[in-house]
């Protein structure tokens, strides 16, 4: 199957000051994409568009806050304004706060599900007009929406009910938008990585399940090369949801 080119198109990812986020923002520039990144923390962002820049790619930093539909539309218009159309977005931004139900902080849910579940269809609502926009006049005749979801959107396990609520949540309205805009040539995917070496999880947890691994976890850069697998399929072919595991997990 031959890969479809990403010279002249425009990605918007969001989360990208660090972990997958940022590795998807290079995997998709050294492709050819104009990218724009999304994050709070502007000095991330702004490091990152210089390294991508002095590669040779364009590379916009948007700085935003997702859970705020207004900062989060306002990110999209800038994409759009600064770097011409979008036709890829990647919902990344991601937040993980594990820990019991019972006694549990009711912060940690509402920032759960604030971030992963609001934030990622805040982006969505905002950049979906450009999607279509860009499917309809080329040059790739298709455009992209890909949720960075996780394995704990379909295996659930005691102390992460909230997180995985939320991952489970974006599969299931990822699944009506592919069916809603299918017709509209926008192709809708989850990647749903397991373990991913980043700093998701807060240090205490790290520790903890770091003492536990037995098995590698995957790399940021893994879980972007499948994010490149989905965006560079022929515009005929859509992969709608795509699970990666560290080869030793049983998980
Ligand atoms: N690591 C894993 O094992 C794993 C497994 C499966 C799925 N995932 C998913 O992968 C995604 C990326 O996580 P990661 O592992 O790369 O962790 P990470 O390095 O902590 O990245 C999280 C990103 O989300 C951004 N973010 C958080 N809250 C935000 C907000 N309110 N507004 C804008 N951006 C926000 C952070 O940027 P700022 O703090 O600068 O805003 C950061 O760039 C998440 O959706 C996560 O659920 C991770």
């Amino acid at each position: 199957m031959t890969e479809m080119d990403l010279r002249g198109t425009v990605s918007l990812v969001t989360g990208a000051s660090s972990g997958i986020g940022a590795a998807v923002a290079r995997t998709l520039a050294a492709r050819g994409s104009a990218v724009a990144l999304l994050a709070r923390r502007e000095d991330r962002l702004a490091s990152l568009a210089l390294e991508l820049r002095e590669a040779g790619a364009r590379a916009l930093p948007v700085p935003a806050d997702v859970t705020d539909p207004e900062r989060a539309a306002e990110a999209v218009r800038r994409t759009v304004a600064g770097l011409g159309r979008l036709d890829i977005l990647v919902n990344n931004a991601g937040a993980a706060r594990p820990g019991p139900m019972l006694h549990g902080s009711v912060d940690a849910w509402d920032e759960m599900v604030r971030v992963n579940l609001l934030g990622s269809l805040y982006l969505t609502h905002a950049a979906l007009p450009h999607l279509i926009d860009a499917a309809e006049q080329g040059p790739r005749r298709i455009a992209d929406l890909v949720g960075i979801s996780s394995v704990s959107g379909r295996a659930v396990h005691a102390g992460n009910g909230v997180y995985a609520a939320t991952k489970q949540a974006l599969n299931t309205y990822s699944e009506s938008l592919r069916k809603e805009v299918a017709g509209r040539r926008v192709r809708v995917a989850v990647v749903e990585p397991a373990s991913v070496a980043t700093d998701l999880l807060p240090a205490r947890v790290r520790g903890t399940q770091e003492a536990a691994r037995t098995f590698e976890r995957l790399s940021p850069a893994d879980v972007a090369d499948a994010v490149a697998y989905v965006v560079t399929r022929p515009a005929h072919a859509a992969v709608s949801q795509l699970l990666i595991r560290p080869s030793e997990s049983e998980r």
